[in-house]
């Protein structure tokens, strides 16, 4: 049977939703208050969880200062009082929204864990709104 470790992580981040294909009455519709032009804060929590084998000489499945220390270089350090559409280049022209954010949390953390081993991105935009990604 595999075995998952979670930890858990906090950024703050500005955002504003917007498709600039559209009207501007079609992006309001669509976003209502996100799609205000002079964007807005989250306070985002983050869950990662690391699925796979418990080692037996070291009964870890992984170290969670080495994940502690990934969150903090991949995710922290590169979206932590960000604005996320204007200050971080995958949303250039990748719409923020929390399933967008959470793919690029996974594939930035996916190339520094060992293949052998799955992860799973939970991102709360607020306590009552959260994503999962991936999902099978
Ligand atoms: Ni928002």
């Amino acid at each position: 049977m595999k075995t998952k470790v979670s930890r858990r992580a906090h950024f703050n981040a500005a955002h504003r939703l917007h498709n600039p294909n559209w009207s501007d009455a079609r992006n309001k519709e669509v976003f209502g208050l996100c799609n205000n032009p002079n964007y807005h804060g989250h306070n985002y929590d983050l869950i990662v969880s690391v699925i796979g084998e418990v080692d037996p000489e070291t009964g870890y499945l992984m170290d969670m200062k080495i994940l502690k220390d990934l969150i903090k270089s991949e995710v922290e350090n590169h979206l932590d009082h960000k604005n996320l559409n204007k200050d971080v280049a995958d949303f250039s022209t990748l719409i923020p929204t929390a399933e967008n954010i959470a793919k690029v949390i996974y594939d930035r953390l996916r190339p520094h864990i060992d293949q052998s081993k799955e992860i799973e991105v939970v991102l709360y935009e607020t306590p009552r709104n959260f994503v999962t990604y991936p999902v099978k």
